[in-house]
């Protein structure tokens, strides 16, 4: 798709190493080719950060950042002839997305080869919650299966009513998953999916109501901010559980601490977190909590395939201005 008039294109095809900036740390096959096939620049971090804007900022036109990162509103603002921003990972929340819509600033992401693993890890968070396979490893690691016989049991994963909070491609993909296990799907987005076969509620409040697990796959941003909130999860009630593979944001952090803590909620199993890499304390006390340090697309496989397309966008927009998974 193009995403320029020709009018720059002959400029922009010639960028160069000077007018590739990375910033923050990214993929290490990414980094690798940025550094020596395109001989990009890198964004320092601390003191030298200023200077070095002084001297280069006014050259770049190509970001190249994690999801993680991003560009944000600060740095994008120093970027006076930003083009474009290749972002490594689906999600791209970390980016003054607004701000680089107001200035026809183009952004790519890594949509599709990830979904897969990232579903994966949907419902191996699903599993261990439901079933404490975690919890039961700790206990058997503690040496207290000795003294104690038995476990205590857990609830059945199988047949479960679980509502998924997003039917992107990652949420189909997790509720395909699902129906394996015999559960039924009912599901909440900003509006129906055209022909889906799940049962859609018309707001997190009514997602949460009808169902027993809580699934989010919701992408992250100011739109998704605090959706599962304090209500959200009173609607999920003490025998419910939630599984966030989505970011952190989406869900009121210290609402859901206090829902575990106070035992108005039954688990959580998170990949995400409103602060990463911090994980809060409380969170780490609870044994009915799954924690993962955001690895949901944490496969040679799916790393090797998402720094593939990273790098596929960079030289598409080299060639001819266009990225091959613009967002939409
Ligand atoms: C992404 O790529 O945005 C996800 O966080 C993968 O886990």
């Amino acid at each position: 798709m193009s995403i320029d008039t020709a009018e720059h294109s002959e400029n922009r095809s010639k960028a160069n190493g000077q007018q590739i900036l990375q910033v923050g740390p990214v993929n290490p096959a990414v980094a690798a080719a940025l550094a020596d096939e395109f001989g990009a620049l890198r964004l320092p971090e601390g003191a030298e950060r200023e200077d070095f804007l002084e001297q280069h900022a006014d050259g770049v036109r190509i970001a190249v950042c994690s999801g993680r990162v991003g560009v944000d509103t600060e740095l994008m603002r120093q970027l006076p002839n930003l083009e474009v921003i290749v972002n490594f990972g689906v999600g791209y929340d970390a980016t003054d997305v607004a701000q680089a819509n107001e200035r026809g600033i183009a952004i790519s992401n890594t949509p599709d080869v990830l979904t897969d693993c990232v579903a994966d890890t949907a419902l191996a968070l699903y599993l261990d919650v439901l079933r404490g396979t975690s919890a039961a490893d700790r206990f058997v690691r503690r040496g207290e299966w000795a003294r104690i016989p038995s476990f205590p049991l857990t609830v059945r994963a199988s047949g479960r009513k679980v509502g998924i909070l997003g039917l992107g491609r990652i949420g189909k993909a997790i509720a395909a998953r699902l129906e394996g296990f015999g559960c039924e799907i009912h599901y909440h987005n900003r509006r129906p999916v055209e022909g889906s076969p799940y049962t859609y509620q018309s707001s997190p409040a009514e997602l949460a109501s009808a169902v027993e697990v809580l699934v989010i796959a919701a992408a992250g941003g100011p739109e998704s901010a605090g959706l599962v909130n304090a209500d959200v999860l009173e609607k999920l009630g003490p025998d419910g559980y939630l599984v966030n593979i989505a970011r952190g944001s989406v869900v009121d952090e210290p609402e859901l601490i206090a829902a575990l803590q106070e035992g108005r909620l039954a688990g959580a199993g998170l990949d995400v977190f409103a602060n990463e890499p911090h994980v809060p304390a409380e969170l780490m006390a609870l044994d009915n909590v799954v924690l993962l340090p955001h690895v949901g697309s944490g496969t040679r496989e799916t790393r090797a395939d998402m720094a593939a397309l990273t790098l596929h966008n960079l030289r598409s927009y080299l060639r001819d201005s266009t990225l091959v998974t613009p967002i939409s």
